[in-house]
């Protein structure tokens, strides 16, 4: 099977967590041989530092525009200058927590973007040769102590973050249905892995861990997420685009399911194992604070991914166990990133770079 010829692609959301770790897999680790143009809006959650090195080493191939995917003029004349020809739609808000206290821009950027996104590839489809939807597994909802997310099962969604990502992935299908719009959907569980907005759980709890703090874990914890390393959903993302079949729907999944109580014990221990212990204590266990739960908390995601396994051959390649070292260590060794991230500092320069 050939692959999808791609020249000039738009990444949308790149400066976010997932998006800049598959540009720097595209340009550093894949065979692809086109530019990439970026368009970020830069929200708390993107941060065009997470590719300084990529700006400078690839010059000529990577280009970063800042707009907003709800400004359908600005999209169009970006499309324009660099004549795009595939699109890897990941630009979204990502988190849960926010989306049950402030909903508004989830239904904005989720809905009314991805629509303006389709909109525009829909009147340069002859140019088109892809247009590719990032989505989650929690479009689903929830499942009990059995059973697995196939690409059959009904979208069930819980929350106003996964009811938006719900809504956008059905008007991408509607789009490919309707307009012969050349789209492909992933699904995927959640991710983990450097450059993680540090309000998602596991760059939280080791931050929290290092320095002291609590480390909240909501309702009995034994809720369940099927953890993926943010490099391996990178190379499925890639392989889908270019050998997935339009139109169809791909599961992504690290058949890794492991309790959130369990998740934030190791991090612990593998802390207190290489890390000064903050005064006073025999374990970073101890900072374990049981907190009120999340409404509407989803019990357990499991993804079945023998669709992606079969029909392209990908299968995750990280262990937890190395995966979850690798991301401390990379926290271990960026806390200026961290710092400057957490104190809204980089949206300073961002602000005195892009205006
Ligand atoms: P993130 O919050 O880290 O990054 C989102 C990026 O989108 C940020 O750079 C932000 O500035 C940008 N953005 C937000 N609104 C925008 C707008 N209106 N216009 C342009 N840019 C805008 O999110 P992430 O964790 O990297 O997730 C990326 C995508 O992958 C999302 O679509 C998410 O639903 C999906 N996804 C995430 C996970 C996960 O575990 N993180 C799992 C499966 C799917
Ligand atoms: P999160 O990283 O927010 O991802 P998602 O909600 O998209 O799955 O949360 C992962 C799991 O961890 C989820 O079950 C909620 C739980 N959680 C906590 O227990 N404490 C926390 O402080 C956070 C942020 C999440």
């Amino acid at each position: 099977m050939k692959n999808r010829l791609i020249n000039n692609l738009l990444v949308t959301g790149g400066c976010g967590f997932i998006g800049s770790n598959f540009i720097r897999y595209l340009l550093e680790e894949s065979d692809f041989s086109g530019r990439i143009i970026n368009v970020d809006k830069i929200t708390y959650a993107g941060n065009p530092e997470n590719l300084r090195e990529i700006d400078s080493q690839f010059q000529g191939r990577y280009f970063f525009e800042k707009a907003d995917i709800c400004d359908p003029g600005r999209l169009a004349e970006i499309f324009k200058t660099y004549e795009i020809d595939a699109i890897c739609h990941f630009a979204a808000e990502s988190h849960v927590d926010r989306s049950i206290l402030h909903p508004d821009s989830f239904i904005q950027t989720n809905i009314v973007g991805t629509f303006h996104l389709l909109e525009l590839a829909k009147r340069n489809a002859e140019k088109l040769a892809l247009f590719h939807h990032v989505g989650t597994d929690e479009v689903f909802g929830s499942l009990g102590e059995t059973g697995y997310f196939t690409e059959e099962t009904a979208y069930k969604p819980n929350s106003p973050y996964s009811a938006s990502k719900a809504s956008s992935d059905h008007l991408a299908r509607a789009y490919h249905k309707t307009y012969d719009l050349p789209v492909t959907i992933s699904n995927c569980s959640n991710n983990y892995g450097p450059y993680q907005f540090p309000e998602k759980l596991i760059p939280l709890i080791v931050l929290n861990a290092l320095e002291g703090k609590p480390l909240p874990v909501y309702g009995d914890g034994l809720h369940v997420r099927d953890w993926l390393y943010v490099r391996d959903h990178c190379a499925a993302i890639w392989l889908i685009m270019n050998r997935g079949v339009l139109g169809e729907t791909y599961n992504v999944g690290g058949d890794n399911e492991v309790k959130n109580i369990k998740i934030v014990e190791t991090i612990c221990d593998l802390l207190d194992k290489t890390v000064e212990k903050p005064s006073k204590l025999e374990s970073r266990r101890e900072l374990i604070t049981y907190v009120k739960d999340r409404p509407g908390h989803d019990r357990r995601y499991a993804i079945d991914f023998s669709k992606l396994k079969k029909e392209l051959g990908w299968v995750p390649e990280e262990s937890c166990e190395s995966g979850i070292e690798k991301t401390i260590q990379w926290y271990l060794d960026h806390r200026e990133w961290v710092e400057r991230v957490r104190s809204g500092e980089y949206q300073a320069w961002v602000k005195k770079q892009y205006g």
